[in-house]
C-alpha cells in the first residue's frame, strides 16, 4: 500500500440509489439495492484495514444512537461507523434521559429530530417501534432490532461475512440454530438470504420454532444430526430469556447443561455438516450454552469476529448509502 494511499480520506465510491429514506426491515430493500449495500460494504472492510480509516462523504451531517435495550457490538459499531465517515455522532444515554420520568417514545423521538439530527438509530424492545418513530421525525431512521422482529443491519453483516466466506450467497444452505422464535437476527437473516437464492432453514427444539410469520415457512429441524446435514454455515443463537415468559426463561436456564447437550454447537456436531462449514453467532455468545467456547474461538471454522468486523463496514455502507441528500 502506498504511503498516499493509506493517508489520504476518501469522497468514497458512487453512493448507491436506494428508493428508501429509512432502514427498517430488509423487506424494503431490493437484490440489487442489497448486493450495492455488500459491494460498498467490501469498500469500508478494506478502509477500515488501512491506517487512517477516514472517508469524507457524512462530514457536518449528525448521527444519534438512541438504544432503549442494552448493547456492545451493535452501538459502539454505528458510532464507529457514522465517525469514520466524518459525521458527529451522540449516544443518548437512555437510562438518565426523560423517558424515565415519563416521556413517550415518539416525543422523545420528535424532540431529538427538533436539534436536526440527519439519522437517528433506534433500538427498542417494541416490534416495530423504528417504524413508528419514522412516521413522526424528519430524518432517516434506523432499525438497531425492534423486539423479536427484525435487525436488518446484522442481517446485511452476516451476508457480507458469508459472502466473503464462500465468494456467494446464493446456493449456500444455511441452518440456523436454537432460539428462533425470540431472535430478530433469524428475522433479518432469513428474509435477506432467502432474497439473495440461499438456502434457510431452522434447526432447534419445536418451543423455540416461529409458530407464526414469514418465518414459519422455512424447512425446521427437531433433529440436530439432520439439520446440520449438507449445511455451509451453522448459525448458532443465543436464548433470549429476556423474551420470554418468566417460566419458560427460568426452564430453559435451570437445564444449561441439558440444553447444550441436546442443542449446543461442539466441534463433534459440526462435523454433520459439510466439511467447510463455517460456524456464526451474531453475539453476545453464551459459552457452553448454545456453543462449545473452544470452537467459537477457532478461527478456522468461526467467523464470530469477522462479523463483528463487518458489521462496521456494513453500517458504514448503510450509512452512505442512506446519504443525506
Ligand atoms: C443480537 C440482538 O441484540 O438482537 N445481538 C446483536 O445485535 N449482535 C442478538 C442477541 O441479543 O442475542
Amino acid at each position: 500500500m502506498s504511503d498516499e494511499e493509506n493517508i489520504t480520506t476518501s469522497k468514497g465510491p458512487d453512493r448507491p440509489l436506494m428508493a428508501t429514506k429509512h432502514f427498517l426491515s430488509i423487506d424494503d430493500f431490493s437484490t440489487a439495492d442489497i448486493s450495492a449495500l455488500l459491494d460498498l460494504g467490501d469498500h469500508y472492510a478494506a478502509l477500515n484495514r488501512r491506517t487512517v480509516k477516514r472517508a469524507d462523504v457524512l462530514t457536518g451531517r449528525t448521527l444519534v444512537n438512541l438504544f432503549f435495550e442494552n448493547s456492545t457490538r451493535t452501538q459502539a459499531s454505528f458510532e464507529i461507523a457514522g465517525m469514520r465517515l466524518g459525521a458527529d455522532v451522540l449516544n443518548l444515554p437512555v437510562a438518565t434521559s426523560s423517558t424515565v420520568k415519563g416521556e413517550t417514545l415518539i416525543d422523545t423521538a420528535k424532540t431529538l429530530d427538533a436539534m436536526q439530527p440527519d439519522f437517528l438509530v433506534v433500538r427498542h424492545s417494541a416490534a416495530r417501534a423504528p417504524h413508528e418513530i419514522a412516521a413522526h421525525v424528519s430524518c432517516a431512521v434506523l432499525n438497531a432490532g425492534d423486539g423479536a422482529n427484525e435487525h436488518p443491519t446484522q442481517g446485511l453483516l452476516d451476508a457480507l461475512a458469508m459472502r466473503r466466506a464462500f465468494g456467494r450467497l446464493e446456493g449456500l444452505t444455511v441452518a440456523i440454530c436454537g432460539d428462533i422464535r425470540h431472535s430478530r437476527v433469524a428475522g433479518s437473516n432469513y428474509r435477506l438470504l432467502t432474497k439473495m437464492g440461499a438456502d434457510v432453514r431452522f434447526v432447534g427444539p419445536e418451543h423455540l420454532m416461529p409458530a407464526s410469520g414469514p418465518l414459519a415457512d422455512a424447512p425446521q429441524f427437531a433433529d440436530m444430526r439432520e439439520g446440520l446435514s449438507g449445511a455451509d454455515v451453522v448459525m448458532m443463537l443465543r436464548i433470549q430469556i429476556e423474551r420470554m415468559e418468566e417460566t419458560a426463561g427460568s426452564m430453559v436456564m435451570a437445564t444449561k447443561e441439558k440444553y447444550f447437550a441436546d442443542w449446543g454447537l461442539t466441534a463433534d456436531k459440526l462435523a454433520w455438516a459439510k466439511p467447510e462449514a463455517k460456524v456464526m453467532h451474531p453475539g453476545p455468545m453464551n459459552r457452553g450454552v448454545e456453543i462449545d467456547g473452544a470452537l467459537a474461538d477457532d478461527p478456522d471454522r468461526s467467523l464470530v469476529l469477522t462479523q463483528v468486523e463487518m458489521g462496521v463496514a456494513a453500517r458504514m455502507a448503510v450509512l452512505h448509502a442512506l446519504g443525506t441528500g
